[in-house]
């Protein structure tokens, strides 16, 4: 997310002012389904705000009677009216706060999904240029924020609103000349209200941000929890930790002191509203303008007047921060994802005759090209290896064709449509990527097959697991196949994750596969299966495989050799080989050779 650009003093009065309207209007369609309810929190506001005047009101009869009168006939129900109406008051409150949280919550989880729904589009950069905690603050906490401060302080703000203005209008009973005194100062004790969003927003995206690093830790210290312990990384990790711990604590008090001022500010504000009352109160008294219950109901109004007025100015900085992460929510929304379908994208059909990368450039970051003109052709039921030093751009360019990332020049075509005119999801379908390191969900093993076709039948799911090598491990299970994995499936060994992976595959059953040394990180001897495995798998599909295995190398159709972004050999690996001083032939002598040695006894 950009960081606003610099606003003139002119637009930011213009934006202050607009801010109500528009994340007000912003936030309708959410409101809108629960609008009845949210409409009868604001009302029932009203009442609960209002009834505190009625105390006050009736005090003034009260001690009138009692005190000048010397009677209690007049007002023995004063006492009973008191305890009614605080009962009614405190059964309101409790539905206006039901009715709060209700709807609160409701807004809250409709905005949350949305924000879900668009974390999901976005393409692979926008998450490798983020941290965990990023994500989570941006797309949960803030939501929540702006939605506590929608409803909850919009609440409080009618409720305290209207308990001020009733205490007004007691104010006016008892005596017009004093409230018009205390009516103007507390006008001007909301004047500094208005200064409080200025210079806010950045303070916060930094509270924002640091509170994302410090999430990100906890993320850290769970996955990484290994290497911490194995390098003796405590010591570091919790340094890192609390340094982000000091840095939060430093916004924070910054936030602090750029909206909490405002409430010292209104109380001394105020305590001149108060003192000039007294003031000006006694001298009527004394000038018979006013009774002593009148004065007592006027002073009991002040008092009570005084709470709602001192809390306003916290509601209302809460207020003006949930406006801020009401902003962030609809920027996040509003944001397009870079890779998405094109306005008339169709289908990828079912199957293809020639996959072709036409002059492909790709870079990550301007001026840095990662991959440099590539040329390539590849039929229907090929195998193309690729092979060449690592940081080439091997992984990047099987990236390029189900469009992790989108080429910069050139492109690529299926049966000659460029890619990016189909949607998505189809050429998605069409493609089933085998990585080194495949993302396991927290469920079952069944569960994690079954993502690769929701629809399989039993069989094809013990095919595909007779296929990936599977069905000997998934016997000594006590539970089998609905044996529990965890989060990432760290229950399993690394070859087992790839065969589940493979298993998938299988049911997804995709014409083009790409495997992106899909064993490199494996044992020998779980390298072994593995490979078996994925050998089932690329049976009848055109495969695109990054390789460092001399056996599927020599088996592959084509050999490509990426130095630097390039390609500067293709062949077969006979061909290859008889080039004299050739790259493949120095990668062969180097690495392969060996493995060949190795591998043979297993072949
Ligand atoms: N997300 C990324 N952002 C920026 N640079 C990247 C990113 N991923 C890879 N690179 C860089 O691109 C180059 C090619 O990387 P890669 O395709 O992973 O190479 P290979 O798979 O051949 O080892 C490397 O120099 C690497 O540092
Ligand atoms: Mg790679």
């Amino acid at each position: 997310m950009s960081e606003k650009i610099k606003l003139s003093a002119a637009m930011k009065k213009q934006i202050l002012e607009n801010m109500f309207v528009k994340n007000y209007k912003r936030m309708w369609p959410y409101v809108k389904p629960v609008w009845f309810r949210a409409l009868m929190t604001l009302i029932l506001a009203i009442p609960v705000g209002s009834m505190d005047a009625l105390i006050a009101w009736a005090i003034k009869p009260y001690t009138d009677a009692v005190m000048i009168e010397q009677t209690m006939q007049s007002s023995w129900y004063i006492p009973i009216l008191i305890i009614a109406f605080t009962s009614v008051q405190g059964g309101l409150t409790y539905m206006l706060n039901y009715l709060n949280t209700w709807v609160g919550g409701k807004i809250t989880n409709a905005l949350k999904a949305d924000l879900f729904k668009k974390l999901l589009t976005f393409e692979t950069e926008f998450f490798t240029s983020k941290n965990s905690g990023e994500i989570l603050i941006n797309f949960n906490n803030n939501a929540d924020m702006a939605c506590s401060g929608l409803l909850s302080n919009l609440k409080s703000f009618v409720q305290k609103f209207f308990s001020s203005v009733s205490l007004i209008v007691v104010l006016f009973i008892n005596s017009w000349q004093l409230a018009l005194v205390t009516t103007a100062i507390l006008i001007c004790a909301f004047l500094p209200m208005a200064q409080l969003k200025k210079r806010l927003s950045s303070a916060m995206s930094g509270m924002m941000s640091v509170m994302a690093t410090l999430t990100t830790k906890y993320t850290e210290t769970h996955a990484g929890n290994r290497t911490i312990i194995s390098y003796n990384l405590e010591q570091y990790q919790s340094n890192r930790y609390i340094n982000t711990l000091h840095k939060h604590f430093s916004f924070q008090m910054k936030v602090f002191k750029k909206t909490r001022w405002l409430t010292p500010v209104m109380h001394i504000i105020l305590s001149f509203g108060i003192a000039l009352a007294l003031w000006f109160g006694s001298h009527l008294i004394l000038t018979h303008q006013l009774t002593a219950g009148g004065f007592v109901s006027f002073l009991t109004a002040l008092i009570l007047l005084y709470q709602p007025l001192k809390s306003i100015g916290n509601t209302y900085s809460s207020v003006i921060m949930s406006f801020w992460a009401i902003e962030r929510c609809f920027t996040l929304l509003d944001m397009e994802p870079k890779i998405k379908d094109r306005a008339n994208a169709k289908e990828m059909p079912g199957t293809h005759q020639q996959i072709k990368f036409n002059n492909v450039s790709f870079n990550y970051l301007k001026d840095v090209p990662v991959l440099k003109n590539i040329n390539l052709t590849v039929n229907r039921g090929e195998t193309i290896a690729i092979v060449g030093n690592s940081g080439g751009g091997k992984t990047t360019l099987v990236n390029l064709l189900p469009r992790f990332y989108d080429v910069n020049s050139g492109s690529i075509t299926i049966d000659d449509v460029d890619i990016r005119d189909f949607t998505l999801k189809s050429l998605r379908q069409n493609i089933s990527v085998v990585f080194q390191d495949n993302f396991l969900f927290e469920g079952t093993i069944r569960e994690n097959i079954m993502l690769g076709n929701e629809n399989a039948t039993e069989e094809q799911l013990q095919r595909a697991i007779k296929l990936a090598y599977l069905d000997g491990f998934l016997k000594t299970l006590q539970n089998g196949i609905d044996t529990q994995i965890g989060e990432r499936g760290v229950l399993l060994s690394g070859g087992q994750k790839q065969r589940v992976a493979i298993a998938r595959a299988f049911l997804k059953n995709s014409p083009i596969l790409v495997l992106d040394e899909a064993t490199s990180a494996l044992d020998n001897k779980s390298e072994a299966v593995v490979q078996k495995a994925i050998d089932n798998l690329m049976h009848d599909k055109t495969v695109f495989v990054i390789a460092h295995r001399l056996s599927t190398i020599r088996n592959a159709t084509k050999i490509i050799v990426v130095n630097d972004g390039q390609i500067v050999e293709s062949g077969t690996h006979d061909d290859l080989l008889k080039l004299e001083c050739g790259a493949y032939k120095m990668l062969y002598d180097m690495q392969f050779k060996t493995d060949n040695k190795e591998a043979k006894p297993q072949e």
